[in-house]
């Protein structure tokens, strides 16, 4: 099993774009310059988007990702290698037992975690919490492992690592070292940050890519209605690029989202996710986050493969997420 999975990882990773029937070498650099730059990417994208990325025909772009599809094993899975690979997951504690609760034990490796809600409802504290968290020991609810953090809003702040870390009587300076930061400056670049990860994500053993926040770069670099789908396929791929990563590295994806109202909406709630469908289908599990008074927080479990939905209180504190 753990062989077969090594052979995955090196088809995908290692098969020289140029050896797929279809590609010559400036197809191969115009594929690598645009995120396409392995096999799997190239397997799974859309002849349209080959087409236009390569400036080739959509007959041609299919045939090149007939054949990329070809050369890998895109075979299935038996219900016990799917049940091998649950049982190494990672449940990332929140710091707060009932928030951990609620997600069936803490924050689960292998899947993308999306936390929406208005603006000081505790994202980024969140995300702050969870970079410290991940480098606990196993048994202390952590993954041992380091933190690859997107910062798009440059709301990161050093400072308050070190007062979560000290509340943990854990080494701040060593903390800190552990968390590697990617300032975002466009859709692009944040694209790019992620695609760039994977061979970090060894050297560094990271067990946790945080996205904060997702959407903020590309609901202003796509404007208007007329770009909404370029938008969307773009935002599709980036998701699937955490979602591979998450897999294959079994790491925690945590990503925040920012929230719209609906002021024609009756009843309910009247606050939504940004991201349209794509985004809502690529969450494994989606939590809304919200302000109540003081230092109390809400916490509603909106959408999980196999937890009923709840809502649970915490707070924020000097010490950073705690039970009420
Ligand atoms: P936006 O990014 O603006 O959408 O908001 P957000 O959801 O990311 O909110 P964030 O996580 O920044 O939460 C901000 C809230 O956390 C503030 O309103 C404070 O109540 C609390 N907070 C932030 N920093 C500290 C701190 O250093 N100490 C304490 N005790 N609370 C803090
Ligand atoms: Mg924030």
């Amino acid at each position: 099993m753990i062989q077969q999975e090594k052979t995955n990882d090196k088809q995908d990773e290692e098969i020289k774009l140029d050896t797929i029937a279809g590609i010559g070498p400036k197809t191969a650099e115009k594929l690598k310059g645009t995120g396409y730059g392995d096999v799997m990417a190239i397997a799974t994208a859309s002849a349209s988007e080959i087409s236009t990325v390569c400036d080739i025909g959509v007959q041609t772009a299919n045939k090149i990702i007939a054949s990329a599809r070809e050369m890998l094993n895109m075979g299935y899975e038996t219900g016990l290698e799917v049940l091998e690979k649950r049982k190494k997951i990672i449940k990332l504690t929140t710091a707060s037992n009932s928030f951990d609760e609620l997600l069936g034990g803490g924050f689960e490796s292998g899947s993308i975690i999306e936390c929406y809600g208005a603006f000081g409802s505790a994202k980024t504290q969140l995300a702050h919490q969870l970079a410290v968290n991940v480098q606990l020991p196993i048994d202390k609810g952590g993954a041992n492992g380091g933190c690859l953090y997107i910062d798009t809003e440059h709301t990161f702040r050093p400072e308050r690592i070190i007062e979560m870390a000290k509340a943990k009587s854990m080494d701040e300076k060593k903390i800190l070292e552990n968390i590697f930061i990617g300032k975002a400056y466009n859709s692009d670049h944040q694209i790019l940050l992620v695609e760039k990860a994977k061979d970090m994500i060894k050297e560094k053993n990271i067990k946790l890519i945080i996205v904060d926040s997702l959407m903020s770069h590309f609901r202003s670099d796509y404007v208007g209605r007329g770009s909404l789908s370029d938008r969307q396929q773009k935002l599709n791929k980036h998701l699937h690029t955490l979602s591979k990563l998450a897999d294959r590295f079994n790491l925690v994806v945590y990503i925040t989202n920012q929230v719209m109202s609906k002021p024609d909406m009756l009843f309910g709630d009247p606050t939504q996710a940004v991201g349209g469908h794509v985004l809502h289908h690529a969450a494994t599990f989606r939590i809304y986050l919200r302000k109540s008074k003081g230092e109390t927080r809400i916490a509603k479990l909106v959408d999980s493969p196999n937890l009923p939905d709840g809502e649970i209180l915490y707070k924020i504190t000097n010490n950073g997420i705690e039970d009420m």
